[in-house]
């Protein structure tokens, strides 16, 4: 047994106070989880302490908190290792290493109900909701189950296994930012479907979520959601999907959000660094190379842009040469060719990361030649029947 010190934010509305910090110690084994440490005190100290939870095992997805700033599930947390965090936390800042409080607060982007209890359905819910989270299929329903095959569904296996405890929402900076944004949990339930091959409206699924001005182009690539996340769903990397998908589609999203996502490729890969000037014009008026011709279209957003552009350029955080599309810095040296390599590299690795696909198409295709030899080598039931 070891003793920890927990300080949990509390808000209890019937006292009609605002919230506050309350301190409580604990006894317990470093192996046991925060969301144990939560229920000690509720048994010995505080029956008023209130904190959601179901399964104690990482699968109800009950007791989403933020333990020392990072969200997460409750029972999943060692107190153990929270304690180590807090204490890597407090040495980073120069503090004490020994004795560090463990913080423990409700979810974020969700209004609290009472303490650690979060409203779930004004966001998560809500929000799960929009994007239609059943299968729509192709005509009549089967009299029997459908039949799909098996390797068709392993691209949608990692969005399934998400278990909505919202911990990926309560750590989304662009919900931070902009809470009309459809978030990490529902566009990974999006992909869910858009991917599942028995899905008759995955085209216009896409439209709907890239056309939305909070939807798939709304996410920053922060990768919060991907720490957060207690079930290696990497929400962000089933937005990017959708992404795909939705550019495949050749979908023009009316925020410009394919084609600045292009223009941000091209630009590095011409550049090495990123040039913001040119980015605006690459974004609404690809392919002309620092000549200022653009579209009516690209003309219209980039006078929509002049306040973004202006703003750092009054508060002198940018030079006036540096606004100027096609004026940004070259590398030093040889540094280019670096990035051309890199470039080279990525397009020679089509790699695909999720619980069940890991490596690259050319290894998959070795996998795949390597079971079918044993296929054939292998004799069969009937085979060795006949043999014996
Ligand atoms: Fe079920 Fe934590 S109590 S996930």
């Amino acid at each position: 047994m070891a003793d920890y010190k927990i300080k949990v934010r509390r808000f209890q509305p019937e006292s009609g106070e605002g919230p506050y910090w309350e301190e409580f110690n604990v006894d317990l084994e470093p192996s046991l989880s925060v969301l144990d440490s939560l229920l000690q005190v509720k048994d010995r100290e505080d029956g008023s302490l209130a904190v959601r939870c179901s399964c104690r095992a990482a699968i109800c997805g009950s007791c989403g908190m933020k333990i020392n700033g990072q969200s997460g599930l409750g029972c999943k947390t060692q107190i153990g290792e929270a304690q180590e965090l807090a204490d890597k936390k407090a040495s980073a800042v120069g503090g004490d290493t020994k004795d560090n409080v463990i913080v423990i607060e409700p979810m974020g982007n969700m209004p609290v109900v009472k303490d650690l209890i979060t409203d779930m359905e004004s966001t998560h819910w809500t929000k799960i909701r929009r994007v239609t989270p059943w299968l729509l299929p192709h005509g009549e329903a089967p009299e029997r189950e459908y039949i799909v095959n098996p390797e068709s569904m392993l691209d949608i296996t990692q969005s399934m296994a998400c278990i909505q405890c919202g911990a990926c929402v309560s750590s989304c900076l662009s919900m931070e930012a902009d809470p009309d944004f459809i978030g990490p949990a529902a566009l990974a339930k999006a992909y869910r479907f858009v991917g599942d091959p028995r899905d008759a409206e995955a085209k216009e699924r896409l439209h709907d979520l890239a056309e939305d001005p909070h939807g798939i182009y709304d996410c920053t690539h922060c990768f919060s959601c991907i720490d957060a996340c207690p079930k290696d769903v990497a929400p962000m990397d089933q937005i990017m999907r959708l992404r795909r998908k939705a550019g495949e589609e050749g979908i023009e999203d009316p925020n410009s959000g394919h084609a600045h996502e292009i223009a941000f490729v091209k630009v590095i890969e011409k550049k090495g660094t990123l040039d913001e000037a040119m980015l605006v014009q690459e974004s609404y008026a690809p392919g002309i190379k620092g000549k200022l011709k653009p579209s009516k279209r690209g003309l219209k957003e980039t006078i929509k842009s002049l306040p973004t552009i202006l703003r750092p350029l009054m508060k002198r955080k940018v030079k006036l040469r540096q606004a100027i599309p096609g004026t940004h810095h070259k590398l030093p040296g040889d540094a280019m060719n670096d990035v051309k390599a890199i470039y080279e590299h990525a397009e020679e690795h089509n790699e695909e990361f999720n619980l069940y696909i890991k490596g690259d198409e050319g290894e998959l295709a070795e996998i795949e030649a390597d079971e079918a030899r044993e296929d054939t080598a292998a004799p069969t039931a009937s085979e060795e029947a006949s043999n014996g």
